[in-house]
């Protein structure tokens, strides 16, 4: 399938389906936002819920925060990100139209030989030659005022990332729960971003959502700790269910990374609309703790309690866009196949990220004694998990269809045979499989071992 037109069937299913809507839709849209539906907003909860486990519950070492997102401005100027979170931006002359300079088509000249004689950027809106002006550095962050007052003195700016929050609560952390190093701090949470040209469904975005983790180590310790976060990071893309195969990983050059860093590898996904970053791994040395003692004038080194050795810890983040990771995980999972000779589209989602984990259905549902077998059987099976879905609409085959499309792994049928008509197949309802449409008779207990093994 040619690449845009998959890309075109995902935000197309993302809108029928409810699972990621235009934001304010209504009015005409907002560049740069989209809201989660129903679906959706399952499917990102169960994403989040999995990074959470991995990252942060199952394991000694980990803490989490929830900091809020309007700080003080001062932590955005000791971190850098007033005199430098920016991007490259020029204006056309011709239709004022304004854009990255990084992302700009650029016409080469050349002469007899082959040889580049002359370079033109190229307008992308207007497409003229020759009318880009001067690049100028246009700061990303959103700025607000807190307060009845709108003067400078009351700018606040929405975090660009959710890394300030954990950086500025690493004393309340040690001074709290007294941790020994190694040990990190984990927070979901939305940023905002004034992308010049936000673009490609819910890739760049101006409000995301992000999921991080600063692990604070010894200097020495660093590139151990790297290592360890960098396999986590794969391990979770496995649990997901983004294939290794489709997952590359880039080592930054110095000149392109971010100004904290001494090392970050992108992790790059291939996307329909081509290879771009899925999520960051940085090693950010003691700039961001160093930063904040310096500009807030508190303490922030940390007493070895063994060695007496007092030192600013150094950080490891691997940092992972919500968004761009559901984006990754519908490419990875969207499917088309013949079924009945009939196309059939379906999500082949994970069963622990999938937003329904099993529908049940009476065969009829103009048959009462139907309707009450499969609503009993419906129960039963919640008691496994709440997000067993119910849906009686339609002939069987369509029911299949819907679920198949949402993702669901699991369609449950309940017939004449589950409450008697063949006496040896009594209580045995239908399982009907997803991804291979096979169908088999099994017990109810038989189908809830077997839907509590797929999420566990
Ligand atoms: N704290 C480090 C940091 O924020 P980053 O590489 O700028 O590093 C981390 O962002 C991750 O956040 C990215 O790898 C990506 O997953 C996500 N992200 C960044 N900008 C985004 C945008 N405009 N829209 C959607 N996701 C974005």
């Amino acid at each position: 399938m040619a690449n845009q037109q998959l890309m075109e069937k995902i935000v197309s299913l993302c809108k029928r389906r409810g699972f990621v809507f235009p934001g304010s839709e209504i009015y005409g849209g907002l560049a740069g936002t989209y809201d989660y539906g129903p679906l959706g907003v399952v499917l990102k909860e169960n994403v989040e819920r999995l990074w959470l486990q991995m990252f942060r519950d199952s394991r000694d070492d980990m803490y989490g925060v929830d900091a809020a997102i309007l700080m003080n401005p001062k932590v955005w100027e000791a971190s850098g990100h007033v005199a430098g979170f920016s991007d490259p931006l020029v204006e056309c002359n011709n239709c004022k139209g304004r854009f990255r300079s990084d992302h700009v088509p650029v016409k080469y000249e050349k002469d007899e030989n082959g040889k580049i004689v002359n370079e033109n950027k190229v307008c992308p809106s207007c497409g003229k030659e020759g009318t880009l002006g001067e690049v100028r550095q246009f700061n990303m962050m959103f700025k607000t005022h807190a307060g009845a007052t709108e003067d400078e003195s009351a700018t606040v700016y929405l975090r660009p990332e959710t890394a300030g929050g954990i950086f500025a609560n690493f004393k309340n952390v040690v001074d709290s729960l007294h941790p020994k190093l190694p040990f990190g701090i984990a927070q979901i949470g939305k940023a905002f971003r004034n992308e010049i040209a936000p673009r490609d469904f819910v890739f760049r975005l101006r409000e995301l959502e992000q999921m991080e983790v600063e692990y604070f180590v010894k200097p020495d310790t660093w590139e151990q700790a790297f290592e360890e976060w960098r396999k986590a990071m794969h391990l979770f893309a496995e649990a997901v269910g983004i294939p290794s195969s489709a997952l590359h990983e880039l080592e930054v050059p110095a000149e392109e990374r971010a100004h904290y860093s001494k090392r970050t590898i992108d992790f790059e996904f291939e996307y329909p609309f081509g290879r771009k970053e899925l999520w960051g791994l940085a090693y950010r040395t003691d700039f961001d703790l160093s930063a904040h003692e310096k500009g807030s004038g508190t303490p922030l080194s940390y007493l070895d309690e063994e060695t007496k050795e007092k030192f600013i810890p150094h950080v490891i983040e691997p940092s992972l866009g919500v968004d761009r990771t559901i984006l990754a995980i519908l490419t990875s999972s969207y499917r088309e196949d013949d079924m009945g000779g009939e196309v059939r589209s379906y999500l082949a989602l994970a069963p622990k990220i999938a937003p329904v984990k099993a529908m049940v259905s009476p065969l009829l549902k103009n048959k009462p004694e139907l309707v009450a077998k499969a609503q009993e059987v419906r129960k039963e099976l919640q008691k496994i998990h709440p997000a067993i879905a119910w849906d009686d609409n339609g002939n069987i085959g369509k029911r299949y269809r819907r679920q198949d499309e949402i993702g669901t792994p699991f369609c449950v049928t309940i017939d004449f045979d589950t409450l008697g008509e063949t006496p040896n197949l009594t209580d045995t309802v239908t399982l009907r499989h997803r991804d291979s449409g096979e169908q088999e008779r099994l017990t109810v207990a038989e189908v809830a071992t077997r839907i509590r093994s797929s999420i566990s």
